[in-house]
């Protein structure tokens, strides 16, 4: 095992059925995601709607299952009646989270719209800071209920006849966290999520809810509030949220790349958590994980947008080392698939995003591709592989894979589709890939992205320094399939079976 690596492969050996909601994406009132990355009306990018064009094909090709809106931290001081109505009599309002002027040209109607542009489920989040348990229970009729009501009527006479059936809900955001405006304590804000929980289903027992989780494993509260919200909400919620950004501050990229293990650990924790929380409840009923907001984040720090609309805030560029841990962390998504059932990208345009806009046109980072192909090609069932690798040291960290992998498997396509990274910095491993039940017939399609450097990143100037090559598939013979992976890289690998065997 020292200079080349074996995967063993089983289509018997399932994790879960790949969740419909793990690749999700956020978009959150911030800097320029929704206002100049979304909704840009005075662009000659922009449709009849105000949505720019060129950002609603690139979002399509990233074909997100569910978008969380509207927030973040901008949430927690949002009343969400100012963004319905008329456009003109919208106000205009400091936002505090980000320090920025609010224009309310963009709120849940716009947003619906957006959802259905580019076919995706929303995820609305009620403001549990500074908003009240009535407020929250307010937006589920104004956007669920049957005409024949206030609030139902108001959404009609706003021009939404049809109830928009918005199914995922949010009980507020990062709750446990100081910066957060209204932040409150594990047991207060048990107690207010109930509560909004429970007049939420009143107006509409089909919705689904995410319970606020501790915001980081670093929080000094982590897990102790993920209980005690667990214990006070256990009956009414349906996930339990949690959220983790990192970054290679330390410019350590052997350590960086070591990242899946501490996002693992992040899981099995609160997987921990959860299974104490009903045991001790004696429940029936079961919560899952769901990650909503999840990417990489460290160089950009710009918060304050100074009271204007529209700030370059956090807009972060992506390297290659970047685009390998957002790979990792879905390689992550698909081994941990049996609890964690909803994901969301954080963030979707300009803001920590795949997607950089400028007046004229847009930039595709380089987190975009593993993304995309992660979407693209994950169906079907989590499979759990055996990874025989080499290590290498990484500091703080000690011995580490040089490969993170995972797989699932389409019975129905008769497909399977297995995700590699390779940490290594400088040499090709060599790799055998054992299958140990049925064998594909074919590779069908082998994408890689890779590079010497692992800083390298796509800008305005320079678009395609980092994109996936395409390489030609092959025949699978003796139920074994070898290839050698070249350093810094991401390799997806399309397998087809042969449907009569
Ligand atoms: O995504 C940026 C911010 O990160 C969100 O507003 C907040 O929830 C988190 O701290």
């Amino acid at each position: 095992m020292k200079n080349h690596a074996r995967l063993y492969i089983d289509t018997n050996r399932i994790i879960s059925d790949i969740p419909p909601l793990l690749f999700g994406g956020f978009a959150e009132h911030l800097g320029r995601c929704i206002y100049e990355g979304i909704y840009d009306p005075s662009s000659p990018l922009a449709d009849q709607n105000g949505f720019r064009t060129d950002v609603i094909s690139a979002l399509k090709e990233l074909n997100f299952s569910i978008i969380r809106y509207p927030g973040g931290n901008f949430l927690s001081g949002y009343h969400w009646m100012d963004g319905v109505g008329d456009r003109k009599q919208r106000p205009r309002r400091r936002e505090l989270a980000w320090q920025s002027i609010e224009t309310n040209q963009f709120g849940v109607n716009e947003f619906i719209q957006f959802c259905r542009e580019i076919n995706t489920l929303p995820m609305l989040g009620t403001n549990l800071g500074t908003g009240s348990i009535e407020e929250a229970a307010s937006l589920v009729e104004y956007c669920n209920a049957p005409a024949g009501s206030y609030l139902a009527d108001l959404r009609i006479s706003h021009g939404f006849r049809q109830p928009h059936d918005v199914k995922y809900w949010c009980l507020g955001n990062e709750m446990d966290g100081i910066w957060q405006i209204g932040h409150l304590e594990a047991l207060d804000y048990g107690i207010k999520a109930r509560e909004a929980a429970k007049l939420m289903k009143w107006q509409d027992p089909s919705i689904k809810l995410i319970l606020c989780g501790s915001s980081s494993m670093s929080m000094s509260t982590f897990p102790e509030w993920d209980r005690n919200v667990l214990e006070a909400c256990w009956e009414y919620v349906d996930y339990l949220s949690l959220h983790c950004y990192v970054g290679n501050r330390e410019n350590n990229t052997p350590r960086y790349l070591a990242i899946s293990s501490q996002l693992e650990q992040q899981v099995d924790i609160l997987a921990a958590a959860l299974r104490y929380v009903k045991a001790k409840l004696r429940s029936k009923r079961d919560i899952y994980l769901s990650w909503d907001e999840w990417n990489v984040w460290y160089k950009a720090q710009n918060w304050q947008g100074g009271w204007t609309p529209a700030p370059h805030l956090i807009e972060e560029e992506y390297n290659l080392e970047d685009a390998l841990v957002v790979a990792q962390w879905m390689n992550v998504f698909l081994r941990k698939c049996d609890i964690l059932k909803i994901a969301c990208l954080a963030q979707i345009v300009n803001v920590i995003a795949p997607i950089l806009t400028n007046p004229t046109g847009l930039v595709k980072q380089t987190t975009f591709y593993p993304f995309n192909l992660f979407r693209k090609f994950t169906n079907g069932k989590s499979l759990d592989v055996l990874v025989k690798s080499p290590v290498y040291h990484a500091d703080q960290v000690g011995e580490v894979p040089l490969l993170d992998v995972s797989s699932c498997y389409d019975p129905d396509s008769g497909t399977s589709t297995i995700y590699i990274v390779h940490r290594g910095l400088s040499e090709n491993l060599p790799l055998e890939i054992i299958w140990q039940d049925l064998a594909p017939k074919t590779v069908i399609d082998i994408y890689q992205l890779a590079g010497m450097d692992p800083k390298a990143a796509n800008t305005f100037e320079r678009p395609e320094t980092v994109v996936p090559i395409r390489l030609p598939g092959f025949e699978i013979k003796d139920k074994t399939t070898t290839l050698i992976v070249p350093p810094l890289s991401f390799t997806t690998l399309v397998c087809k079976f042969d449907v009569t065997n």
